[in-house]
């Protein structure tokens, strides 16, 4: 029987929490027991050993296939007519509901289309693809075959795609004419285009799915190795599970840091597959049959783990949704969707709900929708303001739980448990760390600072079963952006507090990455988009606070003499070229035009400093600057945002 979530109206207790947490203390056996939730072709008899990043390879002498474990042994044990995958989209006006035996159906021929193409165990395979059925019937093929997806964000332009083509080096690319956004359609074979000829690699098939609502670009010449993929599917024989090591790469997703490349952060098979079905159960309360809507991208890591691999994994049911919470077709889409389809869990960002609380604040909509399934909704991706979380918990009764993680841990670190205790929740924290997780707050020289203050959330070696196993191509590059910072912890990037009682308050950023509507970003992504400009002489990002998206990316240029008489023109085609280069996910803000920008003696610009005279905060100068008197220029010059206004 699955696990049933404590009601939050009943008297708290920690006991289960507690328990589940005490018996984590020792990872090995922890795991190890909660390893038989998964189907090994050899079972493990080594909890973990320690890689060549310096992560945690779990279960190494374990084998398996994950899309076994998915889709395969439900069917085996009787669950075939089970409802697997709902499809539901909005904008094209079509709603499927996927058995399990249908989408294995669907994914073996998938798997074997791949194959066709010359894909094997070990191969990348990289998918640019709207939120369609095939995005999430193509990643398990993928882990069938056990070659290793890297899925692109469909909201991102050509250079974010080129860069991640040449690191992934993919053999084959599977993307879709297009997607559809409230109002207008996004062609994706342009995009494409552009980034394979910027990109180095070589790829050797592309598939392109075509979609009735977005026919390919008019007099657009397919290129010689591009396919139609519902053809090559239909002639695919159907494949059966390859069976890979526990600690074979599942699956590629990048992320971003301040600065370089995009990371690609390198999921496992094993450790993923135990720990994704653990924190179903024990975070969300999830059995067997029960419905999940993760209401996010399959581009983002929350698809991964909650719309394709936890549910899925677990035998539930899970909910592909191809439309926004807003605009498709209004502010109800969400409760709709809960409704009709008997949601038991909703995860989403905190942006949706701030975005369906501004065109429904009286939650019109969700009154007139039956919720009495919802047991659940998690928040996560960025801070989730107490205003919104109370809001929420106000309209409707189920639990608001605000859990924190990143893609490089790839489920929840931080949280409050619909199947373990259900504990108080406190206004502005993610709760208490999740059993197998143990969180300090370090200062700068790694020691833990006390209760109460500020400092760099680090998350104690070895990381659990889930997390990342490395970074693409590059075992230093682990160690430098996640290990370095004090020996025997992995530095999560953000910074906060612990309280008193244990209860984990994420602050921000330490560095300067951007959260825009749950998404991630760099400075350096957007700022080098920016330097392609024969206009710009030098220029910073930085997110500035935003009430709907949390934070938006704003430029702050310094022009070349030759455009200084244009800069109105300047500030347009910036825009332009920031959403063709790295999406219109990342539209500017605005974009300020200045003389000099601060930087410290080392040359590094401070734009921490910039952020804080946009959000109209004093700024926190540091000693080692170079040009103070910039900055005193600065604060006189640069107006704080107005927090929805979109400067041009
Ligand atoms: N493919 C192509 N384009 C995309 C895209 C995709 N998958 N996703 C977004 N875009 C485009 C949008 O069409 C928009 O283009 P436009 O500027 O030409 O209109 C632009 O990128 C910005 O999109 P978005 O950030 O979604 O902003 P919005 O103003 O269109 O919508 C919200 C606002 C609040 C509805 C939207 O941000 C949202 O749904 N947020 C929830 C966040 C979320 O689920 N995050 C996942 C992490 S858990
Ligand atoms: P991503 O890797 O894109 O999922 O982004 C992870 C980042 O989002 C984290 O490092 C945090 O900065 C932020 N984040 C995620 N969840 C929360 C949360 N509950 N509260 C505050 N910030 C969060």
């Amino acid at each position: 029987m699955p696990d049933r979530p404590a009601l939050h109206s009943a008297p708290f207790s920690d006991d289960r929490y507690r328990a589940a947490t005490a018996a984590a203390a020792d990872p090995a056996a922890f795991w190890m027991s909660a390893a038989r939730n998964t189907t090994w072709t050899d079972a493990p008899t080594v909890a973990w050993e320690e890689n060549s990043s310096g992560l945690a390879d779990w279960f190494p002498d374990g084998t398996l296939n994950t899309s076994f474990n998915a889709l395969d042994r439900h069917v085996d044990a009787g669950l075939g007519d089970c409802r697997a995958l709902v499809y539901v989209s909005p904008v094209t006006g079509i709603e499927r509901v996927y058995s399990y035996r249908e989408l294995l159906d669907e994914v073996r021929r998938a798997a074997g289309a791949l194959a066709d193409l010359g894909v094997e165990r070990g191969d990348t395979v990289l998918l640019y693809l709207p939120m369609i059925p095939e995005a999430a019937i193509t990643m398990l093929a993928c882990a069938r075959l056990g070659a290793i997806h890297a899925v692109v964000f469909g909201g991102f332009g050509s250079a974010e795609l080129a860069a991640r083509i040449d690191d992934a080096q993919p053999k084959v690319i599977l993307t879709a004419t297009g997607g559809l956004e409230p109002g207008h359609v996004v062609p994706y074979l342009p995009l494409l285009d552009a980034a394979l000829e910027e990109a180095a690699a070589t790829v050797e098939h592309i598939g392109v799915v075509e979609r009735p609502a977005v026919p390919a670009p008019v007099g657009r010449r397919p290129m010689p190795n591009e396919h139609d993929w519902s053809t090559i599917v239909a002639n695919a024989a159907p494949a059966d599970c390859v069976t890979v090591h526990s600690a074979d790469p599942l699956y590629i997703l990048y992320t971003s840091g301040t600065t370089g490349p995009p990371k690609g952060i390198v999921r496992d098979n094993g450790g993923h597959a135990v720990a994704l079905q653990w924190s179903m159960q024990s975070v969300y309360g999830i059995g067997p049959g029960d419905v999940v809507f993760a209401a996010s991208d399959l581009g983002w890591v929350v698809g991964h783990s909650y719309i394709v691999y936890a549910p899925l994994l677990r035998g539930a049911t899970t909910v592909l949704f191809e439309g926004k919470p807003v605009g498709t077709p209004d502010a109800g889409a969400f409760w709709d969707v809960i409704g009709r389809y008997g949601v038991n869990v909703l995860l989403t960002a905190p942006t949706a709900i701030r975005a369906i609380r501004r065109e429904d604040p009286l939650a019109a909509q969700l009154a007139r929708r039956d919720l009495r399934s919802l047991r659940g909704i998690f928040l996560a991706g960025e801070r989730l303001d107490p205003d919104t979380q109370q809001w929420l918990s106000e309209v409707q009764p189920a639990p608001v739980i605000n859990n924190w993680w990143q893609t490089e841990t790839g489920w929840p670190t931080v949280s409050n448990f619909l199947g373990l205790s259900y504990l108080p929740p406190k206004p502005g924290s993610s709760t208490k760390p999740v059993p197998g997780f143990t969180v300090d707050v370090l200062d700068p020289d790694g020691t833990p600072v006390p209760p109460g203050h500020e400092g760099a959330i680090c998350l104690r070696l070895p990381l659990p079963p889930g997390c990342l196993i490395g970074v693409w191509g590059d075992d230093q590059r682990a160690r430098k952006s996640y290990l370095d910072f004090r020996a025997g912890y992995y530095a999560s990037g953000d910074s906060g507090y612990l309280d008193a009682d244990g209860y984990l308050y994420v602050l921000g950023r330490a560095d300067d990455v951007m959260n825009v509507a749950g998404h991630r970003m760099s400075s350096g992504q957007i700022e080098t988009a920016l330097a392609e400009h024969p206009g710009v002489s030098e220029c910073a990002v930085v997110g500035v606070h935003d009430d709907l998206k949390g934070q938006r990316p704003h430029a702050i240029v310094v022009p070349e003499i030759d455009h200084l008489d244009r800069v109105d023109e300047l500030r347009s085609e910036l825009q332009a070229l920031v959403r063709q280069r790295v999406g219109p996910i990342a539209s500017l803000g605005g974009v300020d035009v200045v003389e000099t920008l601060p930087k410290t003696r080392s040359g590094k610009i401070v734009r921490r400093c910039l952020r804080q005279i946009l959000d109209g905060e004093s700024p926190d100068v540091p000693p080692t600057i170079e040009n103070a008197v910039v900055i005193e220029d600065l604060v006189r010059t640069l107006s704080p945002v107005d927090r929805n206004l979109v400067r041009e």
